[in-house]
């Protein structure tokens, strides 16, 4: 079942949004060879919490998850694809870093990631970071009342398997708003036409997860961090949107 959000709640996740935006932008300043991921998630933390936020990842767990998530951020670095948890490990020149935050905020919940380079990078590694965020562009630009939730995985996966990387099919966007996932699953593949036609006040986070390989996953032992099963790199870039008459509406815009 999907839930529509009213204008007391779109308001709501507007400000929680853009803060949300605000804490993330500052998370990825600080990304330099040298940092610990750790320090990454305590930053994000006390910026969530100085914007009257919650860390909506800490301690959270599906009935799927066998441990809760233990950190406010999620931190994955070149094959892991996402979940990485925060700890001791230090960022290297030529890694790139995807850093997924997500935050309740006056009861409402915004979710949004980026992938960015570390120090000076390969070029393989700044052109799956660029065809990550331009996917994920492609599935906002497809998005309107009407359209299909197929539309947008449609238009995601054309242009990653164009620009000569693989969609991952094991992991979604999906809705968002009163809980930190709802219905609908949005998938990052898909054909025109098929699956949900999107109602106006539906929130949803398009989220695409791609890779320089095959698209393939695997579970790391902590239970949390995916990563490629190939050992290629990955990139990730998620933002919240709200579906209205006109398009898209990026709520997690800075
Ligand atoms: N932010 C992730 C998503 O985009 C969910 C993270 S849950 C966590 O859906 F527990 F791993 F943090
Ligand atoms: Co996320
Ligand atoms: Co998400």
């Amino acid at each position: 079942m999907t839930i529509l959000k009213n204008s007391e709640d779109i308001a709501k996740l507007r400000e929680g949004g853009k803060n949300l935006a605000a804490v993330l932008s500052k998370v990825a300043d600080m990304v330099s060879p040298g940092v610990r991921t750790i320090d990454l998630d305590i930053a994000a933390e006390k910026l969530i919490k100085n914007s009257k936020g919650r860390p909506s990842f800490k301690n959270y767990r599906t009935a799927d998850d066998k441990v809760p998530y233990p950190a406010s951020l999620c931190v994955s670095i070149n094959e892991e694809v996402v979940h990485g948890i925060p700890g001791g490990r230090v960022l290297m020149e030529g890694d790139i870093v995807s850093l997924d935050a997500g935050m309740e905020y006056k009861g409402l919940y915004t979710d949004t990631a980026v992938t960015v380079p570390v120090g000076k990078v390969s070029e393989k590694a700044s052109k799956i970071i660029s065809a990550g965020r331009n996917a994920l562009f492609q599935g906002i630009e497809a998005v309107k009342v009407g359209a299909s939730v197929g539309d947008i995985g449609n238009a995601i996966q054309k242009y990653v398997e164009k620009s000569g990387f693989s969609v991952v099919r094991n992991l979604v966007g999906h809705g968002l708003g009163r809980k930190p996932h709802e219905d609908p699953e949005i998938p990052n593949w898909g054909q025109k036409g098929k699956g949900l036609k999107l109602p106006e006040g539906l929130v949803i986070a398009i989220e695409p997860m791609i890779t320089a390989g095959r698209h393939d996953i695997l579970l790391d032992k902590d239970m949390w961090t995916w990563k490629t099963k190939d050992g290629s790199l990955s990139s990730h870039f998620e933002h919240t949107i709200l579906v209205t008459k006109e398009g898209a509406e990026i709520i997690t815009r800075l």
